[in-house]
């Protein structure tokens, strides 16, 4: 070996070695800078506990595995300014209370987390990430970048096909309060972890309150891909701008030769058809509609729910993304929402 490169590889051995040693040391400060501060107290550290009912009696949330979940950068500048990602802390019914409309949170229960000097919180991000309880969980996935969804068919899936913005929030103050915040999930945590985590919650606490949905690979990765995005509000409102007018667009092309200039069924077609197209400003009918009903209705045509075939289908025409900026372009012609299937009287 040339002399120069060897002594350059030897330079590299010892930075790796000591680079290792420091990295033991910190770990060594920060787990016992964790029993000093009583951070053990709240947090579980030590492994999965057999309890019945585990959530009802922890303070703080499970850090046994914390090396197979967080990013240790994210720990380290999070335990220097710790904001609140879980708005009704570790367990939610010792914040909840009765209110007019709804139960709500007690902000005077919710207290701020100790915050760490940035020497600490390196030592403690160290400590906390050789904490890998459950590495086989994290090892069977593969996480794929290049699974993506528009950020509005995302929405949809997150929402009304899979239920989870009942428990999550996907930006500040919209959705549910019972489980993490996720617009910072993708700063927070390992893309495996969350495939893992939505794949089986129970694989790595077996008694959490977020359920089992049996979500297809492809559907896991594009939730964890949509997950990521709303990382970045900027990017999301930009797809929104685009998607909105792209559906404006599609609308004039495709749809207004039945449904009219002005949407309200009155097309150049319409005179002769047995069917009138459905008037879109019309907010009595279609808030008996549900946004899947509709989604059906454009990508399959009228006969696949029932109605006229004379509304044909689009599914060949348009991509599942346009049809849904197409469902929010109605949504806005009635400048309605589903509320009921039964109409109202
Ligand atoms: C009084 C109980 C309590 C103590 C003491 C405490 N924590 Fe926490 N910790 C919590 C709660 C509650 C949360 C959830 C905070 C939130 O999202 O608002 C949390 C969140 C965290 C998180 C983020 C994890 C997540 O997914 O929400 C980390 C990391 C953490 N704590 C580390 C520590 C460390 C290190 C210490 C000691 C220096 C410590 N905590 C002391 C209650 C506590
Ligand atoms: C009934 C409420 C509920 C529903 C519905 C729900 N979750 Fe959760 N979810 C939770 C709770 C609670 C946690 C935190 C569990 C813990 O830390 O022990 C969680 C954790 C997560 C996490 C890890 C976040 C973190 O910071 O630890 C991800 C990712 C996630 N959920 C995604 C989803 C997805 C995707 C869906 C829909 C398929 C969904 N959730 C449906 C309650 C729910
Ligand atoms: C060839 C004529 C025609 C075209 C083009 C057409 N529609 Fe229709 N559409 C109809 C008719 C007719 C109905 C009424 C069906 C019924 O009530 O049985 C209808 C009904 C609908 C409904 C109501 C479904 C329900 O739940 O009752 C929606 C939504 C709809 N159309 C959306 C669209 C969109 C979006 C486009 C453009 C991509 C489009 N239509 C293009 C004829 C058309």
């Amino acid at each position: 070996m040339n002399p120069m490169l060897r002594i350059l590889c030897g330079t590299f051995a010892a930075t790796a070695l000591l680079w290792s040693v420091n990295a033991s040391a910190g770990a060594a400060e920060g787990f016992k800078l964790m029993e000093k501060k009583a951070c053990t107290a709240c947090h579980n550290i030590t492994g999965e506990v057999s309890a019945k009912t585990v959530g009802l009696w922890r303070k703080g949330p499970d850090l046994y595995y914390a090396g197979d979940k967080y990013n240790q950068n994210w720990i380290e500048g999070w335990l220097q300014k710790p904001t609140r990602i879980r708005p009704s802390g570790a367990f939610y019914l010792d914040h909840a209370q009765t209110g007019v409309k709804w139960n709500t949170l007690r902000q005077d229960s919710l207290k701020p987390h100790v915050r760490l000097s940035a020497l600490d919180a390196r030592n403690v991000a160290i400590a906390l990430t050789e904490l890998r309880d459950k590495p086989e969980l994290i090892k069977a996935e593969h996480y794929n970048p290049d699974i993506t969804v528009p950020i509005a068919l995302g929405d949809m899936m997150f929402d009304k096909v899979n239920g989870c913005l009942a428990c999550h929030s996907i930006e500040p103050n919209y959705g549910g309060l019972s489980g993490p915040e996720l617009y910072t999930a993708a700063a927070r945590l390992k893309p495996e972890y969350m495939l893992s985590y939505i794949r089986d919650p129970q694989a790595w606490n077996h008694k959490t309150w977020m359920p089992t949905r049996e979500l297809s690979e492809e559907d896991m990765q594009k939730t964890v891909n949509y997950i990521i995005s709303l990382g970045s509000q900027k990017s999301k409102d930009m797809m929104k701008n685009a998607v909105e007018q792209s559906a404006a667009k599609n609308y004039r092309v495709y749809c207004m030769q039945c449904h009219g200039i002005s949407g309200k069924g009155s097309g150049i077609n319409s005179r002769d058809m047995e069917v009138p197209p459905r008037n879109h400003s019309d907010s009595k009918y279609l808030k008996t509609r549900t946004d899947v009903e509709l989604f059906k209705a454009v990508k399959e045509g009228g006969a696949a729910i029932s109605k006229s075939a004379l509304m044909p289908p689009w599914g060949k025409t348009l991509s599942d993304a346009e049809i849904d900026g197409l469902v929010k372009h109605i949504r806005k012609l009635c400048k309605c929402k589903f509320e009921s299937s039964k109409p109202q009287q």
